[in-house]
C-alpha cells in the first residue's frame, strides 16, 4: 500500500504564526506536527509516501525528512497549488499510487491509542473498497459524520452536517483500494468549491464497500488546527512523554521497532540528535530494548 500525507493548504486559522511557515512545521511539544501523521502510516507497515504541500513548503519537508532512506522509508514530494480540496491529492499522486492501494492521512492530525499499530496493519490487510476511522466528538458538526446501524454497518456519511445523524466523526485517516483515483477524476467541486472527500467516500458507501472503524473511548484523536487545539495537543504530549518516560511519535524508534531500519541505524540516528532530549531517548530506548 502506498502513503500519502496531506500538508497544504494557507493554515489561516493560525495566523500569523503560519504567514512564514506551513502549520505542518510547527512544534507539536517535541517534534514537528508532520512525525505524527508520519507515524500513523508507519506504524501501518507503509513505507513509500508522498507528502503533498504548498509549494512554497516543499523544501522545508524536504530539508527536514530528505528521502526518508535513513529511517528506511522512499519519501517522494509533490505540491497542491491552491487548497482544492483533499481528494485532490489522489489527482496530484497518481503517478505515486500507480496500481496499488492507498492510505491518506491529513497532515494536522494526531492519533495515539493502545493497539493503534495493531488495528492499523489489521484495516491495512483487509481493505476492500474504503476504510474510514470514527471518533466520538461531543461538536460533530465540524467534521464529516459517519452513522452506523446497531450491527456497525456504515448507513450515511455528511460532511459538516447541521444537524448530524450522530456523533460519530471522520478522522483524517482513509485507506482506498485502488479505484479511488478514477473516483477521483471524475468528482465535482462542492458547492464551497473542493474536492470533497465526503464524496468519494459515498460513493464507495453507494457501492456497497465503505466501512467505518470506530476507534475506542480509550483513544486520542486531536487536530492541531487553531492555536488552542495546537497548544492541547502539545499539552497532552507532553504530560504523556513525562509520565510514562516514553515518546510518541518517534520516527527513529518506530523505523526501528517495525525492523525498517536496525539497532546501530538507530543508535546511530540518535546519537547525532544528542543534544536534544528528543535523540537521548532514541539512544536510551534502542540500548534498553535491544
Ligand atoms: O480532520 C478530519 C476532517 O477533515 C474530516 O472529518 C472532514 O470530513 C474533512 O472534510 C476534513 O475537514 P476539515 O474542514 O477539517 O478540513 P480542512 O479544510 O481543515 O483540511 C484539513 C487539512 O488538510 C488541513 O491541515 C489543511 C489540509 N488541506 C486542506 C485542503 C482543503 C490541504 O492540504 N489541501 C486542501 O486542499
Amino acid at each position: 500500500m502506498k502513503g500519502i500525507i496531506l500538508a497544504g493548504g494557507h493554515g489561516t486559522r493560525l495566523h500569523p504564526v503560519t504567514l512564514g511557515m506551513s502549520k505542518q512545521m510547527l512544534p507539536v511539544y517535541d517534534k514537528p506536527m508532520i512525525y505524527y501523521p508520519l507515524s500513523v502510516l508507519m506504524l501501518a507497515g507503509i513505507t513509500d509516501i508522498q507528502i503533498i504541500s504548498a509549494p512554497q513548503d516543499r523544501a522545508s519537508f524536504q530539508r527536514l525528512l530528505g528521502d526518508g532512506s535513513r529511517i528506511g522509508l522512499n519519501l517522494s514530494y509533490a505540491e497542491q497549488d491552491e487548497p482544492r480540496g483533499l481528494a485532490e491529492a489522489f489527482l496530484i499522486s497518481s503517478r505515486h499510487i500507480g496500481d496499488d492501494p492507498v492510505a491518506l492521512v491529513l497532515g494536522d492530525n494526531i492519533f495515539h491509542g493502545p493497539g493503534f499499530g495493531d488495528l492499523l496493519r489489521q484495516q491495512v490487510r483487509d481493505v476492500d473498497g474504503c476504510v474510514l476511522f470514527g471518533y466520538r466528538v461531543h461538536d460533530p458538526e465540524r467534521y464529516g459524520v459517519g452513522e452506523l446501524d446497531a450491527r456497525g454497518r456504515l448507513l450515511s456519511l455528511e460532511e459538516k452536517p447541521a444537524r448530524p445523524r450522530s456523533n460519530l466523526a471522520v478522522t483524517g485517516l482513509y485507506l482506498y483500494d485502488n479505484d479511488v483515483v478514477d473516483i477521483a477524476k471524475n468528482l465535482r467541486p462542492s458547492e464551497r468549491g473542493e474536492l470533497e472527500i465526503t464524496d468519494v467516500n459515498r460513493i464507495y458507501l453507494d457501492r456497497g464497500r465503505a466501512r467505518l472503524v470506530p476507534l475506542g473511548r480509550g483513544f486520542v484523536w486531536l487536530d492541531a488546527g487553531t492555536h488552542d487545539a495546537l497548544t492541547a495537543a502539545g499539552q497532552y504530549v507532553q504530560i504523556l512523554e513525562h509520565r510514562q518516560g516514553v515518546r510518541i511519535a518517534c520516527i527513529e524508534e518506530i523505523a526501528w521497532r517495525m525492523g525498517f531500519i536496525d539497532q546501530e541505524t538507530c543508535h546511530r540516528l540518535g546519537a547525532e540528535l544528542a543534544s536534544s532530549p528528543y535523540g537521548r531517548y532514541i539512544v536510551d530506548v534502542v540500548t534498553a530494548d535491544a
